[in-house]
């Protein structure tokens, strides 16, 4: 028997293989955040070309009590992603006001990101973390739901963003049938802006984004006996004006092949190849709307913000 033919990959040697393989090579960007990922990611969004947590936090504080108003029969809170606590805090507050016996279920596959929620947001509601994918987690919530008051699920941070245009009217219509009539869903979402502003947010001048994306191949390389050399890859961000979205790729700038271990082979780069990491979609005021009504949800409001153009909307499903 040959030892290479009956390799059992794990899941991410698997996913590392297919991506690697593929004509348009890919890495799922679900690897980007191990501790050291994570904590990049932190500071990326300190960055100062990096608007975006910014203006998420900004337009839920400035509106909190007007959410607070219109949300004033919900008692049970998800949200999608453990989020940063200083999102999360000013909207729980708001809705504490008038709901003492708040609840509160964040959802996320890092029981390290969950660990650090509870802990920033455990003076605010009682809090049930649920590790595990999105769908699946809110599915978890709708079985164990007891009141029959409505539910408020968040999607902030513009998470949505990160999923394939394609499939994002199926992930909405797929959380709605989780969800019952009168439940509200607040969605984060990045609007198109000027362009320059857009690749500076995926590219800042300190290298920490770039750093955020390189760190995928060193993950490979520590878990999975990879020998790629981080320095002949550059961290290439692009518009794609067609597709509205920002692309993160890293880029073979000469010509090599690297040798996987956990994989028992080689790939080849040309120069100039890239590896596609992550695409951050942007969205229209006007798309968003018509994404609500194609899922089943109605509309009710949106808050935008000027510095940092971003919408903040509140459907009904
Ligand atoms: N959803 C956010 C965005 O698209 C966060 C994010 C995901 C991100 N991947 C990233 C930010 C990579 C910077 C780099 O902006």
């Amino acid at each position: 028997m040959s030892a290479s033919l009956n390799i059992q990959l794990s899941p991410f040697a698997a996913d590392v293989a297919e991506g690697l393989s593929s004509p348009v090579k890919r890495l799922s960007p679900r690897y980007f955040y191990d501790d050291l990922g994570s904590a990049l990611f932190e500071a990326i969004t300190l960055l100062p070309e990096y608007g975006l947590t910014r203006a998420d936090e900004r337009v839920l504080r400035r509106h909190a009590s007007e959410l607070g108003c219109i949300l004033q029969s919900v008692s049970l809170v998800g949200e999608l992603g453990s989020g940063s606590g200083r999102k999360t805090s000013s909207i729980l507050q708001a809705l504490r006001v008038r709901n003492p016996g708040l609840r509160y279920s964040p959802i996320d596959v890092s029981p390290a990101a969950l660990d650090t929620c509870c802990r920033q947001l455990s003076d605010l509601a009682l809090i049930s973390p649920i590790c595990s994918d999105w769908l699946d987690g809110v599915g978890q919530i709708a079985a164990r739901r007891v009141s029959d008051k409505p539910l408020l699920l968040l999607f902030l941070g513009s998470s949505i963003g990160n999923l394939d245009r394609a499939s994002i009217s199926k992930f909405l219509f797929q959380l709605h049938a989780l969800l019952r009539p009168g439940d509200y869903f607040l969605l984060g979402a990045d609007l198109v802006k000027d362009v320059d502003k857009m690749i500076a947010a995926y590219d800042d001048a300190a290298g920490v984004t770039a750093a955020f994306n390189k760190n995928l191949l060193s993950r490979i390389n520590k878990e999975l006996g990879g020998h790629f050399d981080l320095r002949a890859f550059d961290h290439h961000v692009r518009w794609d004006a067609f597709n509205r979205r920002i692309e993160m790729h890293l880029l073979a700038w000469k010509q090599q092949d690297v040798y996987i271990g956990a994989i028992g082979r080689r790939f080849h780069f040309e120069a100039g190849e890239t590896i596609w990491t992550e695409s951050s979609h942007k969205f229209t005021e006007l798309e968003l709307e018509s994404l609500a009504r194609a899922s089943g949800f109605v509309p009710e409001k949106t808050w935008t913000d000027l510095e940092w153009p971003l919408a903040e909307t509140l459907w009904r499903a």
